[in-house]
């Protein structure tokens, strides 16, 4: 730490320019779209054979229920004294889990090698609620090793001998550079970060991640996980533990860690032993009360920061891995469970009173790992506007539950449901990343939520209300300032569109209100969603900022019946502002963007049918996979100076601070 970093106000001037020149000339390829434009298809009966990340196979909409709803709702709200409110949340509610083998290719290559979308991806959610949360992790941190240096400066190898388990994870070997590039992040983007100490073997623990990443990250680290998931360790398939595996074993290597961090010395700072997160349970072999009636808060009171608890609804494993009994679930006959309020409330049930319990000992409890199903999600709903729409609600839902916050997990290529995806690293040079459907509900979250660290959320209950049509009141002080409706049917004539009709007691109601919509044509729509109008485009399109021109709709109310009518198209979802106060955009933090070269050097950029490159996997642009550790070949094709340029694209740009915006 300390002058190796440079102080936050740097980020205040403009055109600082790190430009990274490796060389080459300047010819580049960008892609364009329309904005509405769903990305990616196959030519008609070709079978897609590309990275799952990209499938452009889409699914038929769920039927609308029968009988027919309640889409005029009355949304009667109260001025003051509204009870079940949740606890007070931030809007960093809606965090990020990178899984630790891709953090080379999300976060950067190494610490003077960042990924330029990847700061605007979290530009974006820092301007709107201050900060934003990343936990690096996952199954792979269980067997990470660290170790002082890796052939050709890389911060990451997998270690490919002896690759076991469901996920058949490798093992990992990284550097303390890891560490640097996570504190270089932070420096120019508020994102505060999760570890997790390898926990597989305990006799002796790994420890090295605690002194190494708590002097480099420092107050940007907010805890070390203590286990991942420890009650699937014993289960056959993990196999890391006897089947009697129990939470007071659990426990008793939560104390071993403690003994042998201080027998090592490898806590200098007293922060690692302070910032510690348990359980980590996923509900499977043990209930959370299973942990507390072991009295582990208590033991361990002054070592846990955070309590914690991890979980998918389902998983696609049997797709990702087969097996012997595999049976593979057919996406489409399971994508109404993701449109439905009712899934998260019977989700989170079991956690309620995990979540008063934590209030009682001053804990926030986290949703520490979780998405649409683990293994990878499925084709067509976790990674259409249907995912969109069910993190939203499963975040709001876990607000209003007293949850403090929630991870949504990210792999690489191979998997349906990452947030964003940069692109294969053998194709950044002619492809730009690509933002996924939960993105927009990290986006989105963050404005509902907003920057005052006092805000309250209630899922609004209502006679005949469906499960279809979740209403969310947003309240700071105890007042109403902003609503939330979602609309989770699927209708294109307008029939099933919500009318919300807003009231509140004991006040009068504004003249007018502003409405931003979270937008799709379909829930099965791919890509190109919009949010206020604006949009991070479809496959291979983004490079992290918004594209698009902001539309905010005001909404003119009924003074004579005090109410204010808000209609929310099927589907889609609509953030009301109740007064001008409650726009939180850009109150976090000023905006920042960080321009990549590829934007900025229009007059070098060439177009390229997307239709082409949606079979490029016979694009034969070089063998030198970029993130590799060989030198590109002697004489290779031109095309090898393209190449190289992925790094000029790729290094901090200007800085631009937009004047805060009128409200
Ligand atoms: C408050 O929440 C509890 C538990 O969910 C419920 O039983 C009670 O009816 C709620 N009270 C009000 C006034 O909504
Ligand atoms: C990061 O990677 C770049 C490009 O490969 C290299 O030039 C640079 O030296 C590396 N930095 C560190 C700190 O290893
Ligand atoms: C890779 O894993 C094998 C098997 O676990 C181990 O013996 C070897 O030391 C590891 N190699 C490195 C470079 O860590
Ligand atoms: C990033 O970290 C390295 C340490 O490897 C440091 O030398 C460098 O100045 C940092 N860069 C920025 C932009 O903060
Ligand atoms: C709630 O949790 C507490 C603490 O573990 C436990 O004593 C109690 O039995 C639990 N209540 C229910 C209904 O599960
Ligand atoms: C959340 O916590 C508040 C404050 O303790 C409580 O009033 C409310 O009922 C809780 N909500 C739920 C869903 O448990
Ligand atoms: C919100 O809390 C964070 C710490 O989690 C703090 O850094 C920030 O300043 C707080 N914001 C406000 C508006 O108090
Ligand atoms: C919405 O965005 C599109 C694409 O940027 C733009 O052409 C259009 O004018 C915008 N609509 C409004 C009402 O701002
Ligand atoms: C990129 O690498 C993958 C895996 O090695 C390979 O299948 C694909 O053909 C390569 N694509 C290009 C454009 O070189």
């Amino acid at each position: 730490m300390g002058s190796a970093f440079a102080p936050p106000r740097f980020l205040r001037s403009l055109c600082l320019c790190f430009i990274l020149l490796v060389g080459g000339t300047q010819a580049e390829i960008t892609v364009y779209h329309d904005n509405n434009q769903a990305a990616f298809t196959t030519a008609p009966g070709a079978q897609y054979t590309g990275p799952a990340a990209y499938n452009p196979t889409s699914l038929t909409p769920p039927p609308l229920p029968s009988p027919t709803v309640l889409t005029t709702i009355p949304v009667n709200l109260q001025n003051a004294g509204t009870p079940n409110l949740s606890i007070k949340q931030k809007g960093s509610f809606f965090g990020f889990s990178i899984e630790m083998s891709v953090t080379n290719q999300v976060l950067g290559k190494n610490s003077t090698f960042i990924q330029v979308p990847f700061l605007n991806l979290m530009a974006n959610i820092v301007q709107r609620a201050g900060s934003v949360m990343v936990r690096v992790g996952g199954n792979t941190q269980e067997s990470a090793k660290l170790v002082d240096t890796l052939p050709n400066g890389r911060v990451l190898a997998k270690n490919l001998t002896g690759v076991t388990g469901t996920t058949q994870t490798p093992p990992l070997d990284y550097t303390p550079d890891l560490f640097y590039m996570m504190r270089n992040i932070s420096s120019f983007v508020n994102v505060h970060w999760f570890l997790g100490i390898p926990w597989f073997i305990t006799q002796p623990f790994d420890l090295a991640i605690v002194p190494a990443a708590t002097e480099i990250l420092g107050d940007y680290l907010l805890g070390f996980q203590a286990g991942n998931e420890p009650d699937m360790y014993s289960i056959p398939s993990h196999g890391h533990r006897p089947a009697t595996y129990s939470p007071n074993d659990y426990s008793g290597e939560f104390s071993n860690l403690l003994t042998q961090i201080d027998a090592t010395n490898s806590d200098p700072t007293g922060q690692g032993k302070a910032k510690l997160i348990g359980p980590n349970i996923a509900n499977f072999n043990w209930k959370p009360e299973d942990v507390w009636n072991t009295g582990f808060v208590d033991t361990f009171d002054s070592n846990l920061a955070y309590l914690a608890v991890e979980k998918y609804p389902r998983d696609n494993c049997a797709a990702a891995y087969g097996g012997p009994n595999a049976v593979i679930t057919d996406p489409q006959t399971i994508i109404n469970l993701y449109l439905t309020h009712d899934a998260h409330t019977t989700l989170l049930a079991p956690y309620l009173n995990s979540t008063m319990y934590a209030q009682t000992k001053n804990k926030p409890f986290l949703m520490f790992e979780t998405n649409t199903a683990s293994c990878g999600g499925f084709l067509g709903i976790s990674d259409s506007f249907t995912a969109t729409l069910w993190a939203l609600d499963y975040a709001l839902e876990m607000a209003h539950s007293n949850f403090s916050g929630a991870m949504f997990h990210l792999g690489g290529q191979n998997v349906f449901y990452n947030p964003f995806t940069s692109p294969p690293t053998n194709q950044s040079t002619f492809h730009q990343w690509t933002v996924g459907a939960i993105y927009y509900s990290a986006l989105v979250m963050a404005e509902v939520i907003g920057p005052s660290n006092n805000t309250q959320v209630l899922s609004y209950a209502a006679d005949g209300l469906s499960s279809f049509t979740p209403i969310y009141g947003i309240y700071e002080n105890g007042t109403p300032v902003r609503v939330a409706v979602m609309n989770y049917l699927d209708d294109p004539t307008g029939a099933s569109d919500v009318h919300a009709v807003i009231a509140i007691a004991g006040t009068t109601m504004p003249a007018s209100v502003k409405v931003k919509y979270l937008a799709a044509k379909t829930v099965v729509q791919k890509g190109g969603y919009t949010w206020a109008n604006q949009t991070f485009g479809g496959n291979f399109e983004s490079d992290g900022r918004l594209m698009g021109t902001e539309e905010i709709k005001s909404v003119d109310c009924d003074a004579t019946a005090q109410t204010c009518t808000v209609v929310v198209p099927a589907p889609g979802f609509a953030l009301v502002f109740l007064n001008d106060d409650a726009f939180t955009e850009d109150k976090g933090a000023a905006s920042m963007t960080f321009a990549t070269t590829a934007r900025t050097r229009t007059h070098n950029t060439a177009t390229v049918d997307p239709a082409v490159l949606s079979t490029s996997n016979g694009y034969k642009m070089s063998d030198h996979e970029m993130a590799g550790t060989s030198k590109p070949p002697k004489g290779a094709a031109p095309r090898t100076a393209q190449a190289s340029l992925i790094a000029v694209g790729l290094v901090i740009g200007t800085i631009v601070a937009m004047l805060g915006r009128a409200s």
